[in-house]
């Protein structure tokens, strides 16, 4: 995004977040006492001075201390959203009582426009409920839902898989997001899940940090702990070029980007990860292989566009099996469904499951699976499969509801 389309977006959202926050005051503020009501106007103007504070400080390239741009951002996004849901009930009403009130002044009904026609209070009590449940559900998810990590265990079913990979284990993780994490304490606890596992290749999928390398220098260490026995195969995401910090009212972003660049492949080396960017490798295990194909960030929509299959595929065996890592999964239906028949199995992350939803035996829900066909799991089209990982880190909301961090156990079968 460009600097005057992430002012112009900014505005707009403040426009609304402040627009809400005064309606949803003036239709509850008969239901609060004096007291609760100073509460209310001290909380909104707090919460309205710290969004305008931290996105001056963002554009003028001053990060905030991570406490206050994961856990005090975080906090303020989640008063503002719950507000905005507790809106709709005041919003039904309203409507109800414009529609009352053209209805009396129609039929010259005096009596209703002169003692106005009151709110229901069932619907302010609505709107309050909302707000609370959702409040308080949002604040549940960040104390205990973050590192909440699951184990998620698929088998995946191959055709032509060679028999000397059979059962072979693939631990895949993504979107770690470092920059999220006020210490490696809690990478470290994912790792060590990891390693109990005992993996024998682990895919990472992208994302690494949220918006600059440099989150990932104080975790240098603790990333070194993510270990295979055939090695660890890794991607970048959307978040890991810089294109959320550096743009083009910089002069000079483009070599800031080429600096984050290049300090995020020495991360990866360091860490003892093999970067895979738009190339390919291939697995031998005695004398059958397969091949493992990694891609750059490729996003629909908005989303960049770095990934070059052509590329990625260029010289790799027809005869093997193919295994591509690539980000962001709406680059399944967009590419390599259609141009790329070859590739067996996706493996993306991206969506986080919105960190947000409900997941049952029977039913599975989260809002963004209205931006993505592939979400969370396992998909199957054709002859074609993509597993999407729910990542391992957070981004915005600093936790998780319905939608545990995960680590996935991908065992190889011959179908
Ligand atoms: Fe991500
Ligand atoms: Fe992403």
């Amino acid at each position: 995004m460009n600097h005057n389309k992430f002012v112009a977006t900014f505005f707009i959202i403040a426009g609304i977040m402040i627009l809400a926050d005064v309606y949803f005051y003036f239709g509850i503020k008969s239901k609060l006492s004096r007291k609760w009501r100073i509460t209310y106007l001290i909380v909104s103007a707090l919460t309205i001075s710290f969004m305008i504070f931290s996105t001056v400080a963002y554009l003028n390239g001053y990060k905030l201390p991570p406490f206050l741009r994961i856990y005090v951002f975080g906090i303020t996004f989640c008063i503002n959203i719950s507000k905005i849901l507790g809106c709709i009930w005041l919003l039904i009403d309203d409507l109800r009582r414009l529609f009352k009130f053209a209805k009396a002044k129609i039929t010259s009904d005096k009596v209703a426009l002169e003692g106005g026609i009151p709110r229901k209070k069932f619907l302010q009590l609505g709107a309050l409920g909302t707000f609370g449940v959702l409040f308080s559900t949002f604040i549940y998810g960040i104390v205990r839902g973050g590192y909440n990590y699951s184990i998620h265990t698929v088998s995946l079913k191959l055709k032509n898989l060679p028999k000397n990979f059979e059962g072979l284990k693939i631990v895949q993780i993504s979107d770690m997001h470092v920059g999220s994490f006020l210490s490696s304490d809690p990478l470290e606890d994912a790792f060590k899940m990891i390693a109990e596992l005992n993996p024998d290749v682990v895919f990472f999928t992208g994302d690494l940090v949220n918006d600059i390398t440099e989150e990932a220098l104080p975790h240098q260490e603790v990333l070194k702990k993510l270990k295979a026995k055939h090695g660890v195969y890794s991607i970048l995401g959307n978040h890991d070029y810089g294109d959320y910090v550096y743009n083009d009212s910089m002069p000079d972003y483009l070599e800031k980007k080429a600096h984050n660049k290049t300090l995020m492949q020495q991360v990866h080396r360091e860490a003892g990860w093999d970067l895979l960017l738009n190339e390919h490798r291939e697995l031998v295990i005695g004398d059958q292989k397969i091949s493992i194909i990694g891609i750059e960030n490729w996003g629909s929509g908005r989303f960049a566009k770095y990934g070059d299959m052509k590329k990625a595929m260029a010289s790799v065996d027809p005869d093997t099996v193919k295994l591509l890592l690539s980000h962001d999964p709406s680059h399944w239906d967009a590419q390599v469904r259609p141009f790329h028949p070859e590739v067996d199995v996706s493996f993306a992350g991206h969506t986080h499951g919105m960190q947000f939803g409900i997941e049952t035996k029977f039913f599975r829900f989260s809002p963004v699976q209205w931006r993505y066909d592939q979400w969370a799991g396992l998909y199957e089209k054709g002859h074609q499969q993509i597993y999407v990982n729910r990542g391992l880190g957070f981004v915005g909301y600093p936790g998780r509801v319905g939608i545990s961090p995960e680590i996935t156990l991908i065992t190889l079968e011959r179908a």
